[in-house]
This record gives structure tokens, C-alpha cells and sequence, in this order.
């Protein structure tokens, strides 16, 4: 398959990882014999330091001339302690989603077998976890009417039928490809839009009759996550808990630096590791780039590419039974984020 994809490497540990992403899949093209082209364009505090705008419009025609768009990492610590900052380089995220109308936001969470160890949770709870987060993403507080006085400040959380019904389609259908069970999260017994989610729902579920639909508020939902993961399937809920709920499911696998994710919508799909910038790393070659480099098996997924989806599974469960990782994994360990990439896009090349 001939594929169009826009590379943002972004900022921090963005542009390292981003290289092992690209030759991930180059290493794919030539195994499998599909045609990847790239197009990079600037994101994120990179964007803002070339041409003061953290989502510049050559940035967006390039990912609406894409079909998909990989994309690494923003933010940069000058930015982070500067309440007076103008631009930042996390609304050239918010941006490319807004924009490209990104509404869902899929991340799936698996634990590794070899990784149980890292989990902060003991490996009985953890062994077998298969869950997947959808997170609204272009909703809710992040996008709503904002007030940002000196002595009084707000963000409004609204969500419209249309909005809610949308992104619980997608999270039926994707309970209908999973195992059936989907837990509609919300804040119902207290906040009016959560109210309007969990109305919505009530009136989609019988639509789903395959489908067994509960409903937790967001504290327990919370706590659930930690005390019972393999309770949950899919999950559902509004931007603003699935931004705190996902970082808390991503440690249940033991590194943050394994998660990768899809944001789908309107417009050109973008796929991105949920980890940030990680500045104090950047030019190290210590990064992770495995979040990325499944960033790219979920790519290819999208595409109907399964069988190069599943060799880049199984080149990344390889490198981490053998022990071919970075730090972040074993301390031990002397991989580097080159060594790694290149790990992986040798084993796919010779499996
Ligand atoms: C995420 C990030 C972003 C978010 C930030 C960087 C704006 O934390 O993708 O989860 O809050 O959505
Ligand atoms: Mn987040």
C-alpha cells in the first residue's frame, strides 16, 4: 500500500523518537513491500521558536495532504512555569486536534508479561489487563468558554448530544470488537454534562444489546483502575478525566514509555505515543521510542495493514523478552534510543 504520512517530530525526546518511528516503518515498506512517503512540518515549542505559532497553517495543509500523520511530542520547560506565556507549545496540540476534528481519542492499554515486574501494582492484579481508553478530544473544558482574570478565572465544560453521541459510537463498536463491555465514566451525580452523557447513553445502550454497558463516576472509576484493571474493557468518558484516568492507566504496564495511541475524527488520523516531551532527556538518545514506534503499528492497523502491525508487535515483544530496551526498562540495560529502533527494524527485516 502506498501511504502519505506527515512526520511532526515535535520538541524534547519528540525528534529522536520520531526517527525510530520513521525507520520502523521504512523497515516495514521494504519487508512487506508497501511505499511510505514522509512529509516533516514544525509543532510545539519547535514551531513557536521558527515561526511563533505552535501550529503553523503550512503545519496543518501538510497533515490534511497526509493520510495519516505521525506525530512524537511537544512542550518545553521555558514554557511550563510562565503562567504570562502567550503561546504554548501544548496549543499546537490542541490546535492539530481542533483542526483536524480529532474527536476520539483511542489508547489502549497492555501489559507485557517480562514488564509485570514494573508495574507500581502487584503482578497478580496486573497479569492479563486488556483495556482500551476512548477519550473525547476536542470537547469539554479544554475547548470550552474560558475566563482567565487575575482575581477570578474559568473553563467551561459543555458538551452538545451531537458531540456525546459521536464518541460513544465509536466506543461501541469498539466494545463489539473486544469483548463486549463497555463502562460509560462521568461525574453524573454531581455535574450537569455528565448528566447529558450518561442520559445519551442510556438511550444508545439498547441499540448495543450485545453490548453490556455500566456506568461509574469518575473518582471510582479511578480507584477501579488501580484496585481491579482487568475489570475493564473499554471506557469511555469526556476530555478532561480521560486526560487524568489514561496517564493513571498507563503506569498499570509498567512504563509510560510502551503506550501509543490513535486520535481519529473528521480529518487525517494522527498517532502519537502519550508521553510528552520529557525535555530533560532530549538529545540524550536514552528515550523510549517504543510508545512510537506502536504509535506506528497502530498506524499501519488503521490502514487495514495487519499482518505489518502484527510484525512490529511482535518485533517490539521481542526486544523486550530479550532485553534489547532502554534504562527505563532494566537500568541495567546500556540500549539507546538508536539502538533500539534499529533493533527493531532489523528483527522485522529478518522475521
Ligand atoms: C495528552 C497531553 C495533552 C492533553 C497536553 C500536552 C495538552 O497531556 O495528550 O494527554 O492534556 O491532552
Ligand atoms: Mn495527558
Amino acid at each position: 500500500m502506498k501511504l502519505k504520512i506527515a512526520v511532526l517530530p515535535g520538541d524534547g525526546i519528540g525528534p529522536e523518537i520520531s526517527v525510530q518511528g520513521v525507520k520502523t516503518l521504512d523497515a516495514v515498506a521494504k519487508r512487506f513491500g508497501d511505499e511510505f512517503t514522509y512529509t516533516y512540518a514544525l509543532c510545539g515549542a519547535a514551531a513557536i521558536d521558527a515561526v511563533g505559532d505552535p501550529f503553523p497553517a503550512e503545519t496543518l495543509k501538510v497533515c490534511q495532504e497526509a493520510d495519516a500523520v505521525l506525530f512524537s511530542a511537544v512542550g518545553h520547560p521555558k514554557f511550563d512555569n510562565n503562567p504570562e506565556a502567550k503561546v504554548r507549545p501544548e496549543q499546537g496540540l490542541l490546535a492539530m486536534r481542533k483542526q483536524l476534528g480529532l474527536f476520539a481519542n483511542i489508547r489502549p492499554v497492555e501489559t507485557f508479561k517480562c514488564l509485570l515486574h514494573k508495574s507500581p501494582l502487584r503482578a497478580e492484579l496486573v497479569e492479563g489487563a486488556d483495556f482500551v481508553c476512548i477519550r473525547e478530544l476536542t470537547g469539554g473544558m479544554y475547548f470550552g468558554e474560558k475566563l482567565e482574570g487575575t482575581e477570578k478565572a474559568y473553563d467551561t465544560n459543555l458538551y452538545t448530544r451531537p458531540e456525546v453521541e459521536r464518541i460513544l459510537r465509536v466506543a461501541y463498536d469498539y466494545a463489539r470488537r473486544r469483548r463486549n463491555h463497555l463502562t460509560v465514566v462521568d461525574k453524573a451525580n454531581v455535574l450537569a454534562s455528565s448528566r447529558l452523557w450518561r442520559k445519551v447513553a442510556q438511550e444508545m445502550a439498547p441499540q448495543y444489546p450485545d453490548v453490556k454497558t455500566d456506568y461509574m463516576y469518575v473518582d471510582n472509576a479511578a480507584m477501579r483502575l488501580i484496585q481491579d484493571p482487568k475489570f475493564f474493557d473499554v471506557m469511555v468518558t469526556e476530555n478532561t478525566f480521560g486526560d487524568i484516568l489514561t496517564d493513571e492507566a498507563s503506569v498499570i504496564s509498567g512504563s509510560m514509555g510502551l503506550l501509543p495511541s490513535a486520535s481519529v475524527g473528521e480529518d487525517t488520523p494522527v498517532f502519537e505515543p502519550i508521553h510528552g516531551s520529557w525535555p530533560e532527556a532530549a538529545g540524550k538518545n536514552i528515550a523510549n521510542p517504543l510508545a512510537q514506534i506502536l504509535s506506528a503499528a497502530m498506524l499501519l492497523e488503521y490502514f487495514g495493514l495487519a499482518e505489518q502491525g502484527a510484525a512490529i508487535r511482535k518485533a517490539v515483544a521481542a526486544s523486550l523478552e530479550e532485553g534489547a530496551v532502554t534504562p527505563d526498562i532494566d537500568p541495567k540495560s546500556t540500549g539507546t534510543t538508536e539502538s533500539v529502533g534499529q533493533w527493531i527494524a532489523d528483527y522485522i527485516l529478518s522475521h
